[in-house]
Parts: structure tokens; C-alpha cells; sequence
């Protein structure tokens, strides 16, 4: 089985010298690459930039910056995906304009004006085959189940996995995480706070023992 998985932040360049991102480390998609590599499965890992190192065995490991990296990258590959799991944690956001010289700093406030970028995930639910399984996650603060499977309807997804983030001990930057699976069929299953290793390992089992 060919199986993508996308991990880490991205950056969306301010000017030479700044950016904007987010506080993913990339540990949740490493684990679950690994975890794949491990399985036996062909793993293809597209990576925003991280500090860890690249996992052994996989058949493709993709380094990008930008999500408008991270899209081209994902969509180019994707038509001979049998699954793609969406582990980034992708801008919504970038500057509408980037300065080719550093920006001074002035008196008074600056405004940055921002213009979105794409859904990635979306735009995969939109190319779907019949035999493909889109799996996203869902990083909230409130309004976990709610929200989750709003995005799993909106993006066309056949699971996705509900986070909570900005709590200590999971979601972003931590060795351990907690999850929901969604299934579109109804299915619901809880995964209690783990590392994210066996997290991974217990993720895919479900997901892929069964097809939802
Ligand atoms: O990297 P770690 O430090 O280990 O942290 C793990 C994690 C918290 C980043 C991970 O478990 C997680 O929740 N990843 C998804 C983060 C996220 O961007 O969630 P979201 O709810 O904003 O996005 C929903 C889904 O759409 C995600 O699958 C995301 O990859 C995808 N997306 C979002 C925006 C965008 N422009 N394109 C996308 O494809």
C-alpha cells in the first residue's frame, strides 16, 4: 500500500528574516511514518520543516516550506496514493505580500495584510477515487467532536482524527497525545493519552484493518 502522510508546520515568509508558523514539531506524523514504514506499508513523508530526524525506510521523504510547497507537493503524488493522512499543520494564512528586503521598523503600528491559502486536504477530497482513504486531523481548542466532523464533511474525508491543542501533554510539541477517530461510516473510536508512538501504531491498525 502506498501511503502519504504529511507532518511539522509550515512557513509563510514575512521578508528575509521573518515568518509566520505554528507550534507543530512534526512528532505526530514522524510517528505515524514510522509507525507505516514498520507496518510494511510504502511510505511517502511530506515534511514542513522540523528538528527530527528522517525516519529509516520510507520511499519518498519530501522536504517543504510554505503550504503553497506542501500543496504542490501533495497534489502531485496523490493520484497514485491508495491513503493520505494530513498530519501538517498547514497556514490558513500567508502574507499577501512578500518583501525582498528586510522591513525596517518605523514609528507607529504596521499592518500585514493576509490572504488565504489553500485547503490542501479539501482539495484532495475534491481529486478522491473510490479506492483512496483521506484521513485528516483536526487540532481544536473548543468544540472538538462538533467541529471535527464539520471538517470531515466540508473536506470529503473517510476519517479524522480530533485533537485538542493548547493543553500540555497533547496535540502540539508533546511526546504524548490523546485522539478521537471519526469514521464516516459512524464508527467512533477513543484512543486515551499514549505516546505517540503506539499512538501511531494503534491509529493505523484501526484505520487500515478495517477501510472506513
Ligand atoms: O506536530 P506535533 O507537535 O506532534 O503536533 C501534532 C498536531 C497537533 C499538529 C497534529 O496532531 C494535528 O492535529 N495536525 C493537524 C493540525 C491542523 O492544521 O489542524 P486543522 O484543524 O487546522 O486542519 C484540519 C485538517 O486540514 C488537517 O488535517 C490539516 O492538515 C488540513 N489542512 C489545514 C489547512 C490547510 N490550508 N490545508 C490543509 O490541508
Amino acid at each position: 500500500m502506498k501511503l502519504m502522510i504529511s507532518a511539522g508546520p509550515t512557513r509563510e515568509a514575512i521578508d528575509p528574516v521573518r515568518f509566520i508558523t505554528n507550534h507543530s514539531s512534526g512528532k505526530m506524523g514522524y510517528a505515524l511514518a514510522e509507525a507505516a514504514v514498520a507496518a510494511g506499508y510504502e511510505v511517502y513523508l511530506v515534511s514542513g520543516p522540523v528538528n527530527l530526524k528522517q525516519p529509516d525506510g520510507l520511499a519518498e521523504f519530501i522536504p517543504v516550506i510554505s503550504a503553497a510547497d506542501m500543496a504542490k507537493a501533495v497534489k502531485d503524488r496523490f493520484p497514485v496514493m491508495d491513503a493520505f493522512i494530513s498530519c501538517a499543520a498547514v497556514a490558513d494564512y500567508r502574507p499577501v505580500e512578500i518583501s525582498a528586503q528586510k522591513i525596517h521598523k518605523q514609528d507607529g503600528d504596521m499592518i500585514l495584510r493576509l490572504e488565504r491559502t489553500e485547503d490542501i486536504l479539501q482539495s484532495l477530497g475534491q481529486m478522491k477515487a473510490a479506492h483512496q482513504t483521506l484521513i485528516g486531523f483536526a487540532a481544536e481548542t473548543e468544540d472538538l467532536r462538533a467541529r471535527a466532523l464539520s471538517k470531515m464533511e466540508r473536506k470529503n474525508l473517510d476519517w479524522i482524527a480530533a485533537n485538542t491543542v493548547g493543553v500540555p501533554g497533547r496535540g502540539f510539541q508533546a511526546d504524548t497525545n490523546a485522539v478521537t477517530l471519526y469514521a464516516r461510516t459512524g464508527e467512533v473510536v477513543d484512543f486515551p493519552l499514549t505516546d505517540k508512538k503506539t499512538l501511531a501504531e494503534q491509529m493505523l491498525q484501526t484505520i487500515f484493518s478495517k477501510k472506513g
